[in-house]
């Protein structure tokens, strides 16, 4: 009961704003948009490092690609084409969406630590509790993750590109690209690979150390646990076995499925 009291006052504030789209929407909006821990602040870092020419931070990145949850009152300055982070469910509100797929058991394991650095959740919850709240969608205001990951899928074809977390621990410059050429914009090799440079794992898990005190909802979490965490695929192994393996395919199967982590 306590723990979904706190997760229920997760996000109260854009909980109650109508709905999780900026007034006006321009047609040249692009939103960054996943179900939470899926990579969207790595795809955050690449195109604001490609747009910036390499000066994303974790003290700016509210500014060069506000997320439309905390800081709603940044996108009315932003220089057009504007970039909107955001975790909504699809709605067929946004003109343009790149869309981040991560394989949902990993999802799974990553929102657990996260909720745990966050304080979001009793520190002596363990994965198995965590995860049937997961399965359920009451994690947070997102609803379930295959239900967030069909809607989006179901319009693939409709202005949004769909990139895979696991694609971009790949190649991240491809995908990048991929998300460039979408948004109209024009692709500078060069950039591209100094984007894909200035927003790794390390350099990016630097900057969070380094920035630490700066940026207020790091300061408030425990800086024991990591943001930039692990930072892999398939760590679900270690976590999601047995029933619990058989629990989440019968309820995630088909998005697992569509989004080719299963066949
Ligand atoms: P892990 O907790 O599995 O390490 P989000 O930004 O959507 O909240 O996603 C957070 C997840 O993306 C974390 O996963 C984090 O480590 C990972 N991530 C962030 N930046 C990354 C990068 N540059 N390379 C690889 N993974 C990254």
């Amino acid at each position: 009961m306590q723990i979904l009291a706190r997760l229920r006052n997760l996000f109260r504030a854009s909980s109650t704003t109508k709905k999780w789209v900026p007034d006006p929407v321009y047609p040249d909006d692009v939103f960054i948009v996943s179900y939470p821990k899926s990579g969207n602040t790595w795809v955050r870092f690449l195109i604001g490092n490609y747009v910036t020419g390499g000066k994303c931070t974790f003290k700016n990145n509210h500014l060069i690609t506000p997320d439309i949850h905390m800081n709603p009152e940044r996108i009315e300055n932003l220089d057009r084409p504007r970039f909107i982070k955001s975790h909504s469910q699809y709605e067929g509100k946004y003109p343009n969406t790149v869309y981040i797929v991560r394989d949902g058991r990993d999802v799974s394991v990553s929102y657990y630590h996260y909720s745990l650095k966050m304080g979001n959740v009793d520190k002596d919850l363990s994965f198995s509790g965590f995860l049937d709240m997961f399965n359920e969608g009451s994690v947070g205001p997102f609803g379930k993750w295959s239900d967030h990951v069909n809607g989006w899928l179901d319009h693939a074809e409709e202005d949004v590109v769909i990139t895979r977390y696991e694609d971009l621990l790949d190649d991240a410059a491809g995908e990048l690209k991929r998300m460039l050429e979408f948004c109209g914009i024009t692709i500078d090799e060069d950039r591209v690979d100094k984007a894909v440079e200035a927003s790794s794992f390390e350099r990016m898990r630097r900057l969070r150390e380094e920035q630490q005190d700066v940026v207020q909802t790091i300061r408030q979490s425990d800086p024991e646990k990591k943001f930039l965490r692990s930072g892999e695929k398939g760590e679900w192994k270690e976590y999601v076995a047995g029933k619990q393996k058989k629990k989440f395919l019968n309820i995630h199967k088909g998005a697992l499925k569509r989004a080719g982590y299963i066949e």
